[in-house]
């Protein structure tokens, strides 16, 4: 079992695709182990991304992720970060294969709907970010 951390974005909360987004991850199989709504202010998002401190987007991509609400998830199961991306498509919407979720929803390289862990190690960082241990959620989802 793998968890990986995902944030339906701004954009997506504000065009009320947060069902539509949600939804394609439940059908794909993954299981909700926490959800909440947050309003992140500009140091909570470069806090989130200081990986990317550096490129030249930062400034720009961190004012926009402190816009409005963010929905912030858990979501669990065999290899849940690489499926999860799958799901999402490529960063840029343009590049994204037809069917994903960024190729379908997404206005912009910068407005693009969702947020993925890319790794074990970058879920390591980002769930904690969101959610303690009382907020994961041990219960069995139905299979599909
Ligand atoms: P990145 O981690 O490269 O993409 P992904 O979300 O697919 O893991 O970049 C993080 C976010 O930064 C990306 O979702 C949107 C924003 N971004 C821009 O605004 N402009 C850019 O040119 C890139 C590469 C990313
Ligand atoms: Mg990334």
């Amino acid at each position: 079992m793998e968890r990986t951390l995902v944030m339906v974005k701004p954009d997506a909360v504000r065009r009320k695709q947060v069902g539509e987004v949600i939804r394609r991850f439940e059908t794909a199989g993954l299981t909700i182990r926490a959800l909440k709504m947050v309003c992140l202010d500009r140091r909570d998002a470069e806090g989130f991304y200081q990986v990317h401190r550096e490129r030249p987007f930062f400034a720009s991509f961190t004012q926009f992720m402190s816009s409005g609400p963010t929905v912030a998830m858990v979501l669990e199961g065999p290899e849940a970060i690489s499926r999860v991306r799958q799901l999402m498509g490529a960063t840029d919407p343009a590049r994204a294969e037809p069917g994903t979720i960024r190729r379908d929803l997404a206005t912009s390289i910068e407005q693009n709907v969702v947020h993925g862990s890319d790794s074990p190690e970058s879920a390591t960082y980002e769930i904690p970010y969101f959610f303690s241990a009382l907020e994961l959620c041990p219960y069995e989802r139905e299979p599909n």
